[in-house]
């Protein structure tokens, strides 16, 4: 199977994280989200290991929590020893929520109110990572007004276009994110901030794109951000003293999908940072990455009922689910491909060919399509793998639809994570 916390069961049931996935349809209802917590703490510890083993003392890992944020996911990253990527007041006030330290947490966006940002440094988050020089000049000065001094990087695009898909790929120079360093703008940028006051400039960021396999991409982007550190440190006489390279690591959604070592990757860039360090004698600063998908995409399974079964005869046919682009709106969106099983009768021949339809107003409503199945009936439980990141975090209530729970699978059993939204709550901010 495409992933190894996958098997089926004599009664040839689908099992997820060692559980019966059929099982847990009828405990729970569906649609529902699964996380297997166990593989969420393999796949930080990699990062953890990999990190302390190749990278210079003091470079941490970062979740990054856009993949997925509720409370649950924080403490976990907090007991695993992983810093943490936020993006919004509400991924900030959910952490600060769930006990996470702030001080291990990032501030990132390409454009931060002035209440968000004073939010954060009342919220005591560690760093803030600085997107253009409006975003500068705001940190700066509402720092001072709370008479602090706040930890910054610099977030800028190293010019790099990645073969991902184009809505995810954020490296290139006209990218809405960061200062380019290719227009100097980046170079100018840092002459300013080193006149500032209120601000510790600890270093410099970039986040290439996601979702890509290949290593030439990171490999690039890291031999780029140390040229640029070098061409600082002659201009300025400034050394950073973290680099932080991005999340993007791309994990398996299909058989075709090759499998990647992260640690691999992690000694790639290592050595490649090392030969830079050498050519340059510049010292490596600390090193921080910020894995999201390649975190807790592979932890995680969607199940969802079959509805009608409807073959238009001559043309396709459509296998509809109980739940669609509200809960997943990443085949919609990108065309993103997902591996489809017909969990209650797993072990069957897959001898029909169908489009995995969602139950919302929109013809666009598809989880995916030409997925060969046995041919399903009503009720029974169809699976989405590998949907842990990116899809309870972009879920949504289009046409009033209430948002599945998250249920966490462990050795100690399965418990719930985030609720089930019921009807009164879609109504709750109503007047
Ligand atoms: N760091 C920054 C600054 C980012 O913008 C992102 C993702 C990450 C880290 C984490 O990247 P990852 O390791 O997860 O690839 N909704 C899209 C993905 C958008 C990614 C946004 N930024 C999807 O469903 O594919």
């Amino acid at each position: 199977m495409i992933c190894d916390n996958l098997s089926i069961n004599s009664s040839g049931h689908l099992c997820f994280a060692g559980y019966d996935t059929v099982g847990l349809a009828q405990k729970y209802g569906t649609p529902l989200y699964l996380m297997d917590e166990n593989k969420i703490r393999e796949n930080m510890r990699e990062y953890k290991t990999a990190f302390e083993k190749y990278f210079p003392k003091g470079s941490c890992p970062e979740y990054a929590s856009k993949a997925f944020s509720c409370k649950q996911i924080y403490r976990i990253a907090k007991e695993e020893g992983l810093n943490i990527d936020v993006v919004s007041m509400g991924e900030i006030y959910t952490a600060f929520k769930a006990g996470y330290p702030m001080e291990n947490c990032f501030f990132h966006g390409n454009n931060k109110t002035d209440k968000e940002i004073a939010f954060a440094m009342e919220s005591g988050v560690g760093c803030i990572v600085a997107d253009s020089e409006e975003e500068l000049f705001a940190i700066e000065k509402i720092a001072a007004q709370k008479g602090i001094t706040q930890k910054i990087l610099l977030r800028v695009t190293p010019g790099i276009d990645t073969h991902t898909h184009e809505k995810i790929s954020t490296g290139n120079v006209d990218s809405k994110f960061g200062i380019a360093i290719d227009t100097n703008q980046a170079k100018e940028t840092v002459g300013k901030i080193l006149k500032l006051k209120n601000i510790d400039f600890t270093g410099f960021h970039c986040h290439i794109g996601s979702q890509i396999f290949e290593s030439e991409p990171f490999d690039l982007a890291s031999e780029l951000m140390f040229r640029f550190i070098k061409d600082i440190k002659n201009t300025y006489g400034y050394t950073p003293r973290i680099l932080n390279l991005g999340g993007g690591f791309g994990v398996r959604y299909v058989e075709s999908d090759p499998k990647i070592s992260f640690t691999e990757k992690i000694a790639d860039i290592a050595e490649i940072l090392k030969k830079q360090s050498n050519a340059f004698q510049i010292e490596i600063p600390k090193i921080a990455m910020e894995p999201g998908r390649s975190i807790v995409a592979d932890a995680g399974l969607t199940l969802y009922s079959v509805g009608s079964v409807k073959e238009i005869t001559g043309y396709k046919n459509y296998v509809s689910i109980d739940g669609g682009m509200t809960d997943n709106p990443r085949y919609t969106l990108y065309q993103s491909p997902y591996t489809v099983i017909l969990a209650s009768r797993a072990n069957e021949k897959t001898d029909f060919c169908a489009t995995i339809a969602g139950r919302c107003c929109e013809e666009g409503d598809v989880i995916q399509e030409n997925v060969m199945l046995p041919k399903p009936n009503r009720n029974d439980i169809l699976a989405v793998l590998t949907t842990g990141a990116y899809n309870y975090s972009m879920a949504s209530n289009y046409n009033r639809v209430p948002r599945p729970p998250v249920v966490m699978l462990n050795e100690n059993g399965d418990y719930v994570a985030v609720k089930r939204e019921t009807l009164e709550d879609v109504c709750v901010l109503d007047i």
